[in-house]
This record gives C-alpha cells, sequence and structure tokens, in this order.
C-alpha cells in the first residue's frame, strides 16, 4: 500500500504518517509551511494550488490519499470566508477528482462542526447537518464536493482532536494546556456546557488505516466513546496527573467572546465504525492511558 498523506506536519497528519510507516506501507507526504521531520519523500503543496496538487499525485502515484490538511482556526475562518472556502470546500474536492483520475481510493478528514449542536443526544452519520459557523459550513461543503468527485469516497467525521504529534513528539491541544496549567498552579476554567466525543489523533490515525484497509466507503465518525464537557476532560485530566481538582473552575461557552459561534453538543455515535471494524472504540480514560508519558513528567518520551 502506498500512502499519500496531505497536510503530514499537522497533528493528526503526522499520525496518519507514522500508523502508515508502522504498518509498513509506503508513505508520501505534503507539507504547507513547514516540513514535517519524516524521512519519507515530501512535497510542498498548497491545497488550493490545483495543478499542483494534480502532478503530486501523479508522480507519486498513491494507492490511497488521506486529506488532513485543512483551514482549522475555526475564528480565522470566520474572519476569511473566501479562503475558508478555498482550502475546505473547493481543494479536497479537486483533490477527490485528481485521484479518480488516476484510481487512487480518497479519504476525507471532516468535522462534528458540521451540526448545529443542539441535539442532546450523539450524532450518528445520517443525521441532519446545520452547521453554525464559517468553518463548519466549508467543510460541509468540502464534505460534497469529495462527493460529486468521487461518489466511494470515504469521508471521515472527527470531534475535538488532541494527541501528540508525531513530528516533535510534542502533546498538543486542550490536554497539553491544562497539564501546563495544573503545573504553574494556575486556575483552569473549563466549560460545562459543551459537549464533545475527543479524537486522540494516534487512535483516530490508525482507525482512518483500518478503514481502508477494510475498502469502507461512505461517512464515518471516528472519535473516542466518551461524550464529557472540557470540564469532565479537564477532571480526568487530573485523575490521569494525581492533581487535586480545586484549581478547575466551572465555566459557561458564553464567559467569553469569539468570533465564531460554536455548537453546544457535538457528540458523535461511533457504532457504525465499531460495526464496520468489529471492534469498540477507546473511552476517554482508555484514550489518556495511552499517553500516560506525557502526563507523568516533563521528559519527552519517545516510545509512542
Ligand atoms: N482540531 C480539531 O479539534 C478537529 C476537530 C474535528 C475535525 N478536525 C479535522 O481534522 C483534520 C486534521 O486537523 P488537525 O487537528 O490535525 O489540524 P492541524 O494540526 O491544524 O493540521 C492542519 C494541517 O493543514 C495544513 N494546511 C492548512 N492550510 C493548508 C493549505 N492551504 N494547503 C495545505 N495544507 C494546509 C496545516 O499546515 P500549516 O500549519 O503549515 O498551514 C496543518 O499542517 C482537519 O480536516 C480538521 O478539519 C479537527
Amino acid at each position: 500500500m502506498h500512502l499519500l498523506v496531505l497536510g503530514a506536519n499537522g497533528l493528526l497528519g503526522s499520525n496518519v504518517v507514522q500508523a502508515g510507516l508502522e504498518k509498513g506501507w509506503t508513505v508520501s507526504g505534503t507539507y504547507h509551511s513547514t516540513a514535517p521531520h519524516f524521512d519519507i519523500p515530501l512535497f510542498e503543496l498548497d491545497i488550493a494550488d490545483s495543478s499542483t496538487a494534480s502532478e503530486i499525485i501523479e508522480s507519486a502515484d498513491p494507492d490511497s490519499v488521506v486529506n488532513c490538511a485543512a483551514m482549522t482556526d475555526v475564528d480565522g475562518c470566520e474572519e476569511h470566508p473566501d479562503r475558508a472556502h478555498d482550502v475546505n470546500a473547493q481543494a479536497p474536492g479537486e483533490m477527490a477528482a485528481h485521484c479518480s483520475q488516476a484510481e487512487c481510493e480518497f479519504l476525507q478528514v471532516s468535522t462534528d462542526y458540521v451540526f448545529d449542536g443542539k441535539s442532546r443526544v450523539s450524532y450518528s452519520e445520517g443525521d441532519s447537518v446545520n452547521p453554525v459557523q464559517v468553518y463548519g459550513q466549508s467543510k460541509l461543503d468540502g464534505e460534497k464536493a469529495v462527493r460529486e468527485a468521487m461518489s466511494e469516497a470515504l469521508i471521515t467525521r472527527l470531534s475535538f482532536v488532541y494527541g501528540v504529534h508525531r513530528g516533535t513528539d510534542e502533546l498538543t491541544g486542550f490536554p497539553a494546556w491544562v497539564r501546563d496549567q495544573l503545573r504553574a498552579e494556575n486556575e483552569i476554567p473549563l466549560f460545562t456546557d459543551q459537549h464533545i466525543t475527543p479524537s486522540r489523533a494516534g487512535h483516530t490515525a490508525s482507525t482512518l488505516l483500518e478503514l481502508i484497509e477494510a475498502e469502507a466507503s461512505g461517512t464515518y465518525n471516528v472519535a473516542c466513546r466518551s461524550c464529557v464537557s472540557p470540564y469532565e476532560f479537564g477532571a480526568a485530566i487530573c485523575d490521569r496527573m494525581g492533581a487535586a481538582k480545586s484549581l478547575l473552575e466551572e465555566g459557561s461557552q458564553s464567559d467569553i467572546e469569539r468570533t465564531a459561534t460554536r455548537p453546544a453538543h457535538t457528540c458523535l455515535d461511533v457504532t457504525k465504525t465499531q460495526d464496520q471494524l468489529g471492534r469498540r472504540q477507546p473511552t476517554l480514560s482508555v484514550d489518556l492511558e495511552a499517553i500516560s508519558d506525557w502526563f507523568d513528567s516533563e521528559s519527552r518520551p519517545n516510545d509512542r
């Protein structure tokens, strides 16, 4: 299997590269502003540049392309909607069309933010979409563009991605921030009125590759099994670190002003993915256990 990872220097992309190499697959990648530290063929690419993308796919000649590249700054998308559309909507459609022509498989990574968050039960893949900000709309438009270009493409929706960046070996995202605040003994305001099913990048990457191996097509939710608020996520990190929860403060999304609206409840139901793969997705606790070394010491373990 030859995998081409678009956005190989992102959090998820670096984990997909690593997961592919661990499987013994041939892996190549593209990066945008900074090249990752992987000993694989790497190409510089702005995915909005369709002709260069086409040349790269043609010359790399992969069996499968995984698109982890995206404009992920939710407020930035609100401020630059045209750019968000170019990168998150138009480019994935063009990539899928190039793949269709080159006869390779295409996996598009999407988001729980295609939902408006008004449901109080976890979203299944077929539930009605209704994004409430430019980012979610651009990602939804990307899903549609990919489907139009390649009806059998694989689309995976993730929720609240965090984990260890495999190029730098650094813990990234929300848990790293909570860990650092706990170590500094700062008070940590955390929302109790938002709910997500956090997707650990390492496990998510291996799940994406399992879905490719299973020749899955259609839309799949890829997240952990635990639907939690950021406050509960923070409390689980305290438990993992053996830290007191006295520094955690209950907060509300309305406490802070942000450019883009965030949905309140975007937990994802992972039953379809579990049924497809014949195994269960991890709980949050199991996912945190897998990266426990990054909470236990200030040193950088290099064994995961
Ligand atoms: N983060 C989350 O909580 C979350 C939740 C649900 C779904 N997702 C989805 O998961 C996927 C991976 O996200 P992530 O968490 O790994 O984000 P990330 O770490 O921000 O990675 C995104 C990557 O895309 C690259 N990129 C941005 N604009 C590009 C362009 N025009 N051309 C080529 N590459 C470009 C970035 O490179 P530069 O930094 O060099 O620009 C970066 O390496 C995305 O599709 C995202 O929408 C993320």
